[in-house]
Protein backbone atom coordinates (compact mmCIF):
# COMPACT_ATOMS: atom_id res chain seq x y z
CA UNK A 1 0.00 0.00 0.00
CA UNK A 2 3.10 2.61 0.46
CA UNK A 3 4.93 1.32 -2.47
CA UNK A 4 4.50 5.00 -4.29
CA UNK A 5 6.15 6.27 -0.83
CA UNK A 6 8.95 4.10 -0.48
CA UNK A 7 10.81 6.26 -2.74
CA UNK A 8 10.01 9.48 -1.49
CA UNK A 9 12.62 10.65 1.18
CA UNK A 10 10.65 13.40 2.33
CA UNK A 11 6.97 13.56 3.17
CA UNK A 12 4.37 16.27 3.93
CA UNK A 13 0.87 15.59 5.93
CA UNK A 14 -1.54 17.60 5.04
CA UNK A 15 -5.21 17.81 6.60
CA UNK A 16 -8.19 19.86 8.31
CA UNK A 17 -7.99 19.45 11.89
CA UNK A 18 -9.28 16.29 13.74
CA UNK A 19 -9.42 13.83 10.22
CA UNK A 20 -6.12 12.36 12.00
CA UNK A 21 -3.34 13.63 10.61
CA UNK A 22 -1.30 13.15 13.56
CA UNK A 23 -2.28 9.79 13.78
CA UNK A 24 -2.23 8.90 10.30
CA UNK A 25 1.25 10.46 10.04
CA UNK A 26 2.31 8.47 13.49
CA UNK A 27 0.98 5.42 11.93
CA UNK A 28 3.12 5.87 8.36
CA UNK A 29 6.22 6.51 10.58
CA UNK A 30 5.89 3.48 12.65
CA UNK A 31 4.97 1.54 9.36
CA UNK A 32 7.98 2.68 7.71
CA UNK A 33 10.20 2.50 10.98
CA UNK A 34 8.87 -1.30 10.80
CA UNK A 35 10.64 -2.01 7.78
CA UNK A 36 13.85 -1.27 8.87
CA UNK A 37 13.95 2.65 7.62
CA UNK A 38 15.14 5.21 9.70
CA UNK A 39 12.21 7.48 9.98
CA UNK A 40 12.36 11.20 11.28
CA UNK A 41 8.60 12.54 12.33
CA UNK A 42 8.57 16.01 12.89
CA UNK A 43 5.67 17.68 13.83
CA UNK A 44 5.74 22.11 13.70
CA UNK A 45 5.48 24.28 17.06
CA UNK A 46 2.02 22.62 17.63
CA UNK A 47 0.91 21.38 20.57
CA UNK A 48 2.69 18.11 20.17
CA UNK A 49 0.51 14.66 19.57
CA UNK A 50 3.86 12.47 18.77
CA UNK A 51 4.33 13.03 22.43
CA UNK A 52 0.88 10.62 23.45
CA UNK A 53 1.21 8.76 20.42
CA UNK A 54 5.17 7.50 20.69
CA UNK A 55 4.76 8.24 24.32
CA UNK A 56 8.08 10.00 24.38
CA UNK A 57 8.79 13.70 25.71
CA UNK A 58 10.53 15.97 23.23
CA UNK A 59 13.48 18.36 24.81
CA UNK A 60 13.57 20.90 21.63
CA UNK A 61 15.24 20.43 17.87
CA UNK A 62 17.13 17.10 18.62
CA UNK A 63 15.53 14.35 17.27
CA UNK A 64 14.79 11.66 20.25
CA UNK A 65 15.14 7.92 19.38
CA UNK A 66 11.76 6.34 19.95
CA UNK A 67 13.66 2.81 18.82
CA UNK A 68 16.21 2.02 16.59
CA UNK A 69 14.18 3.01 13.67
CA UNK A 70 11.67 5.85 15.08
CA UNK A 71 12.38 9.13 15.48
CA UNK A 72 10.94 12.27 16.50
CA UNK A 73 10.95 15.98 17.32
CA UNK A 74 8.73 18.95 17.92
CA UNK A 75 10.04 21.85 16.11
CA UNK A 76 9.31 25.12 17.78
CA UNK A 77 9.69 28.28 15.65
CA UNK A 78 11.38 29.87 18.16
CA UNK A 79 14.52 26.94 18.20
CA UNK A 80 14.24 26.49 14.48
CA UNK A 81 14.68 30.58 13.99
CA UNK A 82 17.77 30.38 16.44
CA UNK A 83 19.25 27.37 14.81
CA UNK A 84 19.04 29.02 11.06
CA UNK A 85 20.25 32.67 12.29
CA UNK A 86 23.03 30.23 14.00
CA UNK A 87 23.81 29.15 10.39
CA UNK A 88 24.34 33.03 9.09
CA UNK A 89 25.96 34.35 12.26
CA UNK A 90 28.93 33.14 14.21
CA UNK A 91 27.69 32.22 17.97
CA UNK A 92 24.49 31.14 19.13
CA UNK A 93 25.26 33.75 22.17
CA UNK A 94 25.06 35.85 19.12
CA UNK A 95 21.62 34.86 17.66
CA UNK A 96 19.90 34.41 20.93
CA UNK A 97 20.57 37.78 21.90
CA UNK A 98 19.50 38.90 18.46
CA UNK A 99 15.78 37.20 18.87
CA UNK A 100 16.08 38.86 22.45
CA UNK A 101 16.40 42.10 21.18
CA UNK A 102 13.10 43.99 21.13
CA UNK A 103 12.83 45.33 17.84
CA UNK A 104 14.17 42.21 16.02
CA UNK A 105 11.52 40.90 17.61
CA UNK A 106 8.77 43.05 16.27
CA UNK A 107 10.31 42.68 13.16
CA UNK A 108 10.47 39.06 13.20
CA UNK A 109 6.39 38.75 14.64
CA UNK A 110 5.55 41.15 11.73
CA UNK A 111 7.08 39.10 9.21
CA UNK A 112 5.47 35.76 9.83
CA UNK A 113 6.65 34.10 6.73
CA UNK A 114 10.19 34.03 8.67
CA UNK A 115 8.58 31.10 10.90
CA UNK A 116 7.78 28.95 7.77
CA UNK A 117 10.81 29.46 6.10
CA UNK A 118 12.88 28.98 9.41
CA UNK A 119 10.86 25.63 10.36
CA UNK A 120 11.38 24.09 6.54
CA UNK A 121 14.63 24.89 6.59
CA UNK A 122 15.40 22.70 10.12
CA UNK A 123 13.57 20.12 7.96
CA UNK A 124 16.27 20.17 4.89
CA UNK A 125 19.02 20.07 7.38
CA UNK A 126 17.59 16.76 8.44
CA UNK A 127 16.74 15.84 5.15
CA UNK A 128 20.51 16.47 4.24
CA UNK A 129 21.91 15.00 7.72
CA UNK A 130 24.13 11.77 6.79
CA UNK A 131 25.67 9.27 8.65
CA UNK A 132 29.75 8.25 8.36
CA UNK A 133 29.66 6.73 5.08
CA UNK A 134 27.87 10.12 3.57
CA UNK A 135 24.58 8.10 3.49
CA UNK A 136 21.10 10.01 3.97
CA UNK A 137 21.11 9.72 8.59
CA UNK A 138 16.80 9.39 7.34
CA UNK A 139 15.57 6.90 5.05
CA UNK A 140 12.23 9.17 5.59
CA UNK A 141 11.33 12.50 7.14
CA UNK A 142 7.36 12.57 7.68
CA UNK A 143 6.36 16.38 8.49
CA UNK A 144 3.17 16.27 10.12
CA UNK A 145 1.92 20.04 8.91
CA UNK A 146 -0.01 22.08 10.65
CA UNK A 147 -3.90 22.23 10.73
CA UNK A 148 -4.79 25.70 10.81
CA UNK A 149 -3.95 27.48 7.24
CA UNK A 150 -3.09 25.91 3.88
CA UNK A 151 -0.63 23.31 3.04
CA UNK A 152 0.54 25.50 0.02
CA UNK A 153 0.70 29.05 1.65
CA UNK A 154 2.85 27.12 3.77
CA UNK A 155 4.89 25.28 1.34
CA UNK A 156 4.64 27.50 -0.93
CA UNK A 157 6.82 30.63 1.52
CA UNK A 158 10.07 29.00 0.68
CA UNK A 159 10.00 30.10 -3.23
CA UNK A 160 7.79 33.50 -2.59
CA UNK A 161 11.06 34.50 -0.23
CA UNK A 162 13.49 33.30 -2.83
CA UNK A 163 11.47 35.57 -5.40
CA UNK A 164 10.92 38.61 -3.28
CA UNK A 165 14.62 39.00 -2.94
CA UNK A 166 14.99 38.05 -6.22
CA UNK A 167 17.65 35.01 -5.53
CA UNK A 168 19.88 37.38 -3.94
CA UNK A 169 21.79 37.13 -0.33
CA UNK A 170 22.28 34.70 1.52
CA UNK A 171 18.59 34.03 2.85
CA UNK A 172 17.24 33.90 -0.83
CA UNK A 173 19.86 31.18 -1.36
CA UNK A 174 18.55 29.23 1.40
CA UNK A 175 15.10 29.95 0.80
CA UNK A 176 15.91 28.86 -2.38
CA UNK A 177 17.60 25.65 -1.32
CA UNK A 178 14.58 24.76 0.38
CA UNK A 179 12.06 25.85 -2.07
CA UNK A 180 13.37 23.38 -4.94
CA UNK A 181 13.37 20.43 -2.13
CA UNK A 182 9.35 20.86 -1.78
CA UNK A 183 8.82 21.36 -5.49
CA UNK A 184 11.06 17.91 -6.15
CA UNK A 185 8.45 15.25 -6.95
CA UNK A 186 11.06 12.61 -7.10
CA UNK A 187 12.39 13.37 -3.35
CA UNK A 188 9.62 14.49 -1.95
CA UNK A 189 6.07 13.76 -1.19
CA UNK A 190 2.84 15.74 -0.45
CA UNK A 191 0.38 13.09 1.30
CA UNK A 192 -3.29 14.57 2.16
CA UNK A 193 -5.55 13.00 4.88
CA UNK A 194 -9.15 13.49 4.81
CA UNK A 195 -12.55 12.07 5.86
CA UNK A 196 -15.02 10.48 3.60
CA UNK A 197 -17.33 13.50 3.92
CA UNK A 198 -18.23 15.95 1.61
CA UNK A 199 -16.24 19.10 2.78
CA UNK A 200 -13.04 17.32 3.14
CA UNK A 201 -13.38 15.62 -0.03
CA UNK A 202 -14.05 18.75 -2.44
CA UNK A 203 -10.95 20.44 -0.17
CA UNK A 204 -8.42 17.49 -1.17
CA UNK A 205 -9.66 18.14 -4.47
CA UNK A 206 -8.98 21.62 -4.50
CA UNK A 207 -5.76 21.24 -2.95
CA UNK A 208 -4.24 18.72 -5.76
CA UNK A 209 -5.25 21.68 -8.46
CA UNK A 210 -3.52 24.33 -6.52
CA UNK A 211 -0.17 22.24 -5.98
CA UNK A 212 -0.51 22.34 -9.19
CA UNK A 213 -0.90 25.37 -10.11
CA UNK A 214 1.14 27.05 -7.65
CA UNK A 215 4.15 24.61 -6.50
CA UNK A 216 3.65 22.90 -9.87
CA UNK A 217 4.04 19.65 -8.35
CA UNK A 218 1.13 16.49 -8.14
CA UNK A 219 -0.18 15.21 -4.74
CA UNK A 220 1.42 12.03 -4.19
CA UNK A 221 -1.40 10.36 -2.30
CA UNK A 222 -4.93 11.16 -0.41
CA UNK A 223 -5.22 9.31 2.34
CA UNK A 224 -9.14 8.54 3.31
CA UNK A 225 -9.47 8.12 7.05
CA UNK A 226 -11.96 6.64 9.51
CA UNK A 227 -13.85 4.76 6.83
CA UNK A 228 -16.77 2.81 7.95
CA UNK A 229 -16.44 -1.04 6.55
CA UNK A 230 -19.40 -2.92 5.41
CA UNK A 231 -20.46 -5.09 7.51
CA UNK A 232 -22.04 -7.53 5.48
CA UNK A 233 -19.84 -9.67 2.89
CA UNK A 234 -21.51 -8.08 -0.68
CA UNK A 235 -22.65 -12.05 -1.59
CA UNK A 236 -25.00 -12.27 1.52
CA UNK A 237 -25.87 -8.36 0.86
CA UNK A 238 -29.28 -9.50 -1.36
CA UNK A 239 -30.56 -11.89 1.41
CA UNK A 240 -29.55 -9.11 4.47
CA UNK A 241 -31.80 -6.73 2.68
CA UNK A 242 -34.50 -9.22 2.22
CA UNK A 243 -34.11 -10.04 5.87
CA UNK A 244 -34.09 -6.41 7.00
CA UNK A 245 -37.04 -5.42 5.11
CA UNK A 246 -39.23 -8.48 6.86
CA UNK A 247 -37.82 -7.20 9.60
CA UNK A 248 -38.84 -3.54 9.14
CA UNK A 249 -42.46 -5.07 8.90
CA UNK A 250 -42.62 -6.79 11.53
CA UNK A 251 -41.31 -4.45 14.30
CA UNK A 252 -42.11 -1.15 13.17
CA UNK A 253 -40.00 1.71 14.44
CA UNK A 254 -37.06 -0.73 15.51
CA UNK A 255 -34.45 1.82 14.45
CA UNK A 256 -35.76 3.54 17.64
CA UNK A 257 -33.55 1.48 20.26
CA UNK A 258 -30.68 3.08 18.55
CA UNK A 259 -31.81 6.92 19.20
CA UNK A 260 -34.71 7.35 21.78
CA UNK A 261 -35.31 7.37 25.25
CA UNK A 262 -35.96 4.00 26.63
CA UNK A 263 -39.67 4.64 27.20
CA UNK A 264 -39.99 5.60 23.34
CA UNK A 265 -38.47 2.87 21.93
CA UNK A 266 -40.85 0.07 20.12
CA UNK A 267 -41.22 -3.48 21.04
CA UNK A 268 -38.11 -5.86 19.38
CA UNK A 269 -36.37 -8.88 19.73
CA UNK A 270 -32.52 -8.85 20.19
CA UNK A 271 -32.19 -10.23 16.62
CA UNK A 272 -34.10 -7.37 14.82
CA UNK A 273 -32.05 -4.68 16.66
CA UNK A 274 -29.04 -6.64 15.43
CA UNK A 275 -30.38 -6.53 11.99
CA UNK A 276 -30.77 -2.96 12.38
CA UNK A 277 -27.90 -2.00 13.67
CA UNK A 278 -26.17 -3.56 10.73
CA UNK A 279 -28.77 -2.12 8.61
CA UNK A 280 -27.44 1.59 9.92
CA UNK A 281 -24.00 0.46 9.55
CA UNK A 282 -24.36 -0.30 5.83
CA UNK A 283 -25.82 3.32 5.31
CA UNK A 284 -22.43 4.30 6.86
CA UNK A 285 -20.41 2.49 4.76
CA UNK A 286 -22.85 3.32 1.63
CA UNK A 287 -22.55 6.93 1.99
CA UNK A 288 -18.44 6.66 2.58
CA UNK A 289 -18.64 4.81 -0.40
CA UNK A 290 -20.32 7.79 -2.41
CA UNK A 291 -17.66 10.42 -1.02
CA UNK A 292 -15.25 7.79 -1.92
CA UNK A 293 -15.76 7.71 -5.57
CA UNK A 294 -16.40 11.31 -5.99
CA UNK A 295 -12.16 11.23 -5.34
CA UNK A 296 -11.61 8.31 -7.25
CA UNK A 297 -13.55 10.01 -10.04
CA UNK A 298 -11.32 13.45 -9.42
CA UNK A 299 -8.03 12.69 -8.47
CA UNK A 300 -5.54 11.62 -10.27
CA UNK A 301 -3.23 10.25 -6.97
CA UNK A 302 -3.59 7.22 -5.30
CA UNK A 303 -6.02 7.05 -2.62
CA UNK A 304 -5.96 5.08 0.62
CA UNK A 305 -8.36 3.80 2.16
CA UNK A 306 -8.20 3.60 6.39
CA UNK A 307 -10.91 2.10 8.01
CA UNK A 308 -12.28 3.29 11.01
CA UNK A 309 -10.34 1.48 14.17
CA UNK A 310 -12.22 0.73 17.37
CA UNK A 311 -9.67 1.22 19.84
CA UNK A 312 -9.76 3.27 23.33
CA UNK A 313 -6.12 4.69 23.13
CA UNK A 314 -4.23 6.68 20.48
CA UNK A 315 -1.33 4.63 20.98
CA UNK A 316 -3.13 1.52 19.86
CA UNK A 317 -5.16 3.17 16.92
CA UNK A 318 -1.91 3.95 15.50
CA UNK A 319 -1.09 0.44 15.77
CA UNK A 320 -3.66 -1.23 13.92
CA UNK A 321 -3.36 1.84 11.60
CA UNK A 322 0.06 1.08 10.97
CA UNK A 323 -0.28 -2.89 10.37
CA UNK A 324 -3.15 -2.10 8.28
CA UNK A 325 -0.53 0.20 5.71
CA UNK A 326 1.85 -2.69 5.76
CA UNK A 327 -0.75 -5.47 5.26
CA UNK A 328 -3.54 -4.32 3.76
CA UNK A 329 -6.79 -5.55 4.50
CA UNK A 330 -7.88 -8.37 2.43
CA UNK A 331 -10.77 -9.86 4.60
CA UNK A 332 -12.02 -6.43 3.62
CA UNK A 333 -14.36 -6.26 6.84
CA UNK A 334 -12.59 -5.94 9.93
CA UNK A 335 -8.62 -5.13 10.95
CA UNK A 336 -7.28 -8.01 11.17
CA UNK A 337 -5.84 -9.10 14.67
CA UNK A 338 -3.03 -11.20 12.91
CA UNK A 339 0.47 -10.44 14.53
CA UNK A 340 2.30 -11.41 11.92
CA UNK A 341 4.19 -8.77 10.07
CA UNK A 342 5.19 -9.47 6.23
CA UNK A 343 6.17 -6.15 6.05
CA UNK A 344 7.05 -4.02 2.78
CA UNK A 345 10.74 -4.98 1.63
CA UNK A 346 13.41 -2.71 2.35
N1 LIG B 1 -8.89 5.50 11.71
C1 LIG B 1 -9.24 5.90 12.92
N2 LIG B 1 -10.08 5.15 13.65
C2 LIG B 1 -10.46 5.55 14.89
N3 LIG B 1 -10.07 6.67 15.48
C3 LIG B 1 -9.22 7.46 14.81
C4 LIG B 1 -8.76 7.12 13.50
N4 LIG B 1 -7.93 8.12 13.09
C5 LIG B 1 -7.87 9.02 14.09
N5 LIG B 1 -8.63 8.64 15.12
C6 LIG B 1 -8.86 9.38 16.39
O1 LIG B 1 -9.34 10.67 16.05
C7 LIG B 1 -8.86 11.65 16.97
C8 LIG B 1 -8.18 12.80 16.23
O2 LIG B 1 -7.00 12.31 15.63
P1 LIG B 1 -5.73 13.24 15.39
O3 LIG B 1 -4.73 12.39 14.67
O4 LIG B 1 -5.29 13.91 16.63
O5 LIG B 1 -6.34 14.32 14.39
P2 LIG B 1 -5.69 15.61 13.75
O6 LIG B 1 -4.20 15.50 13.87
O7 LIG B 1 -6.16 15.59 12.33
O8 LIG B 1 -6.26 16.75 14.49
C9 LIG B 1 -7.93 10.91 17.91
O9 LIG B 1 -8.65 10.61 19.07
C10 LIG B 1 -7.58 9.64 17.17
O10 LIG B 1 -7.28 8.56 18.03
MG1 LIG C 1 -2.84 16.83 14.81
Amino acid sequence: MLEQLLEKRLLFVTGKGGVGKSTVTAALARALAQTSRRVLVLETDTFSAMEDLFDYSSPGLEPVAINEYLHASNLTSEECFIATLRRFVPSERIARAVIKNRVARVFFKAAPSVNEVTILDQVRVFFEKTDDDGKPFYDHIIVDLPASGHAVTFLNVPATMHGMMRGIGPIAKMSGKVANLISDPKTTAIVAVCLPEEMPVNETIELAAKLDDELGRPLDMAIVNMVHQSPVPEENRQAFEEIHTQIRKDYPGVEAFFFEDEEERSESTALARLIAGNALALGWFERDSEYLQLLYDRLDAPIIEVPLVYESSGVDVVGKMARFLLEGNPAGNSVSDDESSQGVPR
